[in-house]
């Protein structure tokens, strides 16, 4: 017979079990469900809502059931429906009437609502860790790159030459948006809604402050109703993590790119290509593919939660079970993707002389012509339009800004004089662009400076 099986006079349809439980997957919980019974049944004695032996009899008896499971002895069972009724099942199993006292003063609805909030506040935590270690990697790499020059783009055709460092440093910045984002997600997470009960609390005597101290909340729910409907963390979750893999999948179609026989910027490691099975030739980047289709499931999540908890009236719904495939989804993904992504960075070949190549030859320092007349009190707009020209002479006589002749150029415009060849030079252009932000040497060396730090004082960031 079901634990809430009293009012019924049969017994649930195999189908209906089938359909209705969540152990298959929310068994995944059980560290985070034992925990919080734990200290809830230690508080029932406390208050002397219930005897304070019987309490830590409960108490020794779910730490043996832990133990069981951690040992591989239990099976769960589809009949008792979720993790929080296979585990109450299990401790009257161990100890008999006395286990039936554990649910007193609450209610699954509390339960799982504490049971996902303890699970995502760990996930953050490793989460946030791996986005460490790739920001560590970016930064070391960006480091060995300062001075490497490549195109920088907007359409995707070369707009004006920055450095490798730059770019990659542009991925940092947005990992140290993200990871902002997952502490204030931890932090609307980190609050305890034990004692909510079903919906509307409950009438025994609940320290509520004690249990939140002893799990580790430094803040509890001020509304019953609220607590148990309450599913916004997840979706922040998932809408955090939408984001980061939104920036994943664009750094990824740049790997794609770079990678490719057309750029030949870099070359990613064997370890982590892979083959084809008809073109003996080929070598795809299969890593940054994955990850940037994984983005599509990540999505997909958020936007199936969001939809899930659209319109439900208050409180709990059983909608609301739906809410663990796509949270634990969106989590084992990221974990797949992070470190995989690190390790792809951290071993892919630079061809740096390929990236200088690819800046050289267009019309890349463009800007930097136009800059050097303004320099010589030309107004801005006329300056555009003479070099301007100056690109159309080089197109129709097949020339770059670099080969024109003095004459060539004096014949557009006489404030040209020989001091213009070192303007536009691919690292002149670069290390001109000192000011806070741009890709100079001694802005890159400051801003990697400052980045280290961060790196070394994320607890207090975080
Ligand atoms: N398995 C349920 C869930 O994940 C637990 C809460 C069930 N509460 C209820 N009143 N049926 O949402």
């Amino acid at each position: 017979m079901k634990l809430w099986g009293g009012r019924f006079s049969k017994d649930t349809a195999r189908m209906m079990d089938d359909f209705h439980s969540s152990i298959s997957f929310d068994q995944r919980l059980y560290r985070q469900d034992i925990k919080g019974s734990i200290a809830h049944v230690m508080m029932l004695g406390k208050q002397k809502i219930i005897p304070q032996e019987e309490a830590e009899l409960i108490k020794t008896a779910l730490e043996d059931i832990l133990k069981d499971i951690e040992d591989g002895k239990i099976e769960f069972d589809i009949e008792a429906e979720d993790i929080h009724l296979n585990i109450e099942k299990l401790l009257i199993e161990y100890i008999g009437d006395v286990g039936k006292k554990l649910h007193t003063g609450r209610s699954r609805n509390d339960q799982v609502a504490l049971d996902l909030r303890m699970y995502i506040k760990e996930e953050i935590q490793t989460i946030q860790s791996m986005l460490q270690k790739l920001q560590e990697v970016l930064l070391n790499l960006a480091k060995d790159h300062i001075e490497t020059i490549m195109p920088g783009y907007t359409h995707l055709q070369p707009a004006q030459p920055i450095t490798l460092a730059h770019h990659l440093m542009a991925y940092f910045e947005m990992l140290k948006r993200d990871r902002g984002r997952l502490k204030n997600t931890h932090r609307n997470t980190d609050i305890l809604p034990l004692g909510a009960g079903a919906l509307a609390t409950t009438t025994y005597p609940l320290d509520r402050q004690s249990v939140a101290a002893a799990l580790g909340f430094p803040e509890i729910t001020l509304n019953s109703l609220d607590a148990v409907s309450d599913r916004d963390f997840c979706i922040e979750l998932l809408s955090d993590l939408s984001i980061l893999m939104m920036h994943l999948s664009r750094f990824c179609e740049e790997i794609i790119l770079w990678n490719s026989h057309e750029f030949q910027f870099i070359e990613l490691d064997d370890a982590y290509s892979t083959g084809s099975s008809i073109m003996p030739q080929k070598k795809n980047p299969d890593v940054a593919e994955l990850v940037r289709g994984k983005t599509g499931r990540v999505y997909g999540n958020l936007l199936a939660l969001l939809t899930t908890m659209k319109s439900l009236p208050l409180a709990y719904n059983k909608d609301m079970q739906e809410d663990k495939e796509a949270v634990f989804d969106t989590i084992d993904t990221i974990k797949m993707c992070l470190p995989i992504f690190t390790r792809m960075i951290k071993t892919m070949k630079v061809k740096t002389d390929n990236m200088y190549q690819a800046a050289t030859g267009g019309f890349i320092n463009a800007t930097d012509a136009a800059d050097y007349l303004v320099k010589k009190n030309i107004p801005f707009r006329d300056a555009h339009k003479i070099i301007g020209k100056l690109v159309f002479h080089c197109i129709e006589n097949n020339k770059t800004l670099e080969e024109l002749s003095l004459e060539e150029y004096q014949s557009i415009s006489p404030v040209f004089d020989e001091s213009i060849y070192t303007a536009i030079s691919l690292e002149e252009c670069v290390h001109q662009r000192n000011i806070i932000g741009g890709p100079s040497k001694q802005m890159m060396e400051d801003v990697i400076q400052q980045n280290e730090f961060y790196l070394d004082n994320q607890a207090s960031y975080e």
